[in-house]
């Protein structure tokens, strides 16, 4: 069953900024980019990068260690055609923001950085 999983007060993530998470060991990116919420697996499918400390142009995420990029709407790379990250759902509601675990396993919540 899908879980939601709080990132953050609505108010306390303004536009333009990144919340890193870690949920039972997996690292977690969060962005507010104009006011629409994406989140990926922040972990690079070529060789495991933190993909959400790279550039980020529009929806476009540039890994920092190959230049791979990603687009956050669908996690498909736009120069590597097979590969993608994962997303997660993202909801406002209530004044916070969530993300949503497919598999609802995670027990484990830590906020480990504000990316801007
Ligand atoms: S680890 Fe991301 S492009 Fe190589």
């Amino acid at each position: 069953m899908p879980r939601q999983i709080k990132v953050s007060a609505l108010s306390e993530f303004q536009s333009g900024a990144t919340k890193l998470l870690s949920l039972a060991g997996i690292g977690l990116a969060v962005f507010n980019i104009d006011g629409r919420f994406y989140a990926i697996r922040n972990r690079c499918p070529h060789e495991g990068g933190p993909v959400a400390s790279g550039p980020l142009k529009g929806t476009l995420i540039t890994c920092p260690r190959h230049g791979w990029q990603f687009d956050l709407k669908t996690g498909q790379s736009t120069n590597r055609q097979s590969f993608s990250v994962k997303t997660y759902p993202v909801t406002v509601k209530d004044g916070a923001v969530y993300v949503e675990l497919a598999d609802g396993g995670c027990a484990v919540y830590v906020e480990l950085a504000d990316g801007g």
